[in-house]
């Protein structure tokens, strides 16, 4: 049986900078040339939504292969390349499975939905502080937001946030495993590492404080009763602190970005919870931001070709939202298009992202919000582009923009 090696593949530069300015048409000129394979650097790349949807059917033969891609920039046995290779995303198996198990029952879509009161409390004391400037960097500004909600999730102290922000925008940063930014994604690791452990330790040493037992306590718990062994309990905190710092900003900004040139969906998300749920939806499809690869530990069958132990594949789960084979006008930023077929941006299988309900509602939450208080904005200087390897977005955002006073709520958790 043939393999991918004897295939003719389109190159797709994923690692380029240039790439990250515009990515979705070269997938669009890759398929043209083989209707679901390219090649990328390091890996085969699927390009087509509903061969990734089959491929992922063999994930429990594959590993998620970010420990390969540590290797490869010679960051093996360094305090980040370890933390990498220990995360609960690259573990498989039971090991996978108990680590997943020991967060899981706080990112259900009903847990979410419990903090969307926490959410709203969040953004609207943010917008308090900078509404009233008229005009603002919109990506640094976002950068406050998702990391303060997990904060509250996890039960670190409100002043976290601001104090680990710079090592976690660092830390986002390391999926484009580009190993000039080795030095700093240690000192970033060192010090979210160093945070988790004093975190706790304080715990440990008070106990809980509030109402009900949050995150930090149950893994303390699991911890205690033999689930967790300590350094799992602490990359843990540190995975999630990182999981929930870039990806859901980059969502925020990334519909900034495309609200500029629509004010009329705009002013509506003001007006309507359930049309910024729309405008997220279709911006997860649009522009979405993850991408993840796979490393083959068994041998399995794969469309007429034998895909052999080894073999690194790359799944583009944020740019096969515009696969003009699956999606209708795939071009077409349209939130009232029908949900189906649904865009995968949280990726599928046992790796599906954990903090997807999370995710969604800060992201809808905070645009309600946002659009009370920031009307008619407006792009006031140019703006740079994120990797597209790791967590893709905009690299800064300037506005300006007419303040507005803050509403009364209307609708509830
Ligand atoms: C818009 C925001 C987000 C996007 C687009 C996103 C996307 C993804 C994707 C595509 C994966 C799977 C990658 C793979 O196939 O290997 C993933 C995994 C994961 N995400 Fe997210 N994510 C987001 C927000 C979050 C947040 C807020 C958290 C909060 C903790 C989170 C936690 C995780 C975890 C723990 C995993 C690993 C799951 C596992 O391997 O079992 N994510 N995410």
């Amino acid at each position: 049986m043939q393999t991918f090696a004897d295939l003719d593949l389109p190159y797709l530069a994923l690692d380029e900078r240039e790439f990250a300015l515009d990515p979705f048409p070269h997938f669009a000129a890759a398929r043209a040339a083989h209707p679901w394979l390219a090649r990328c650097a390091f890996a085969y790349v699927l390009t087509d939504y509903h061969a990734i949807r089959e491929l992922i059917a063999h994930d429990d033969k594959m590993a998620v292969g970010f420990g390969g891609a540590v290797d490869l920039m010679g960051a093996g046995g360094t305090p980040w390349g370890e933390f990498v290779k220990q995360s609960v995303q690259v573990q498989t198996g039971e090991t996978h499975k108990r680590l997943r198990d020991a967060v899981a029952p706080a990112f259900t879509p009903r847990e979410a939905n419990r903090h969307r009161g926490l959410m709203r409390e969040v953004v609207t004391r943010l917008l308090d502080e900078w509404a009233p400037k008229g005009a603002f960097d919109f990506e640094l500004f976002a950068s406050h937001f998702p990391i303060s909600v997990m904060c509250r999730i996890i039960g670190a102290p409100p002043e976290t946030a601001g104090r680990l922000r710079a090592s976690l925008e660092v830390l986002g940063v390391g999926g484009s495993f580009d190993a000039s930014y080795l030095p700093k994604l240690q000192e970033a690791f060192l010090t979210v590492d160093g945070f988790a452990r004093e975190l706790v330790a304080e715990r440990r040493a008070s106990g809980h404080v509030g109402e009900e037992p949050d995150l930090l306590d149950r893994l303390l718990e699991i911890t205690a009763e033999g689930g967790l062994a300590e350094d799992e309990l602490m990359n843990l905190l540190v995975f999630l602190f990182a999981a929930g710092y870039d990806t859901s900003k980059n969502v925020l900004t990334h519909i900034m970005d495309l609200m500029l040139d629509r004010p009329e969906p705009y002013a509506r998300c003001a007006e309507d919870p359930a049309f910024c749920r729309k405008v997220t939806e279709e911006t997860f499809r649009y522009r979405g931001v993850a991408s993840a690869p796979r490393v083959v530990l068994e041998p399995f069958d794969f469309r007429g070709y034998r895909v052999e132990a080894g073999a690194m594949l790359f799944l583009p789960w944020g740019a096969i939202g515009r696969d003009e084979h699956s999606f209708e006008r795939a071009e077409e930023f349209d939130p009232e298009r029908p949900p189906k077929p649904p865009a995968v941006p949280f990726g599928l299988g046992p790796h599906m992202c954990l903090g997807q309900f999370i995710a969604r509602a800060q992201i809808e939450e905070g645009l309600h919000l946002i659009a009370q208080r920031i009307r008619n904005p407006r792009r006031a200087g140019p703006h740079g582009w994120r990797e597209f390897l790791g967590v893709w977005g905009l690299r800064g955002l300037p506005i300006e923009f007419d303040p507005a006073p803050a509403k009364a709520q209307t609708h509830g958790a």
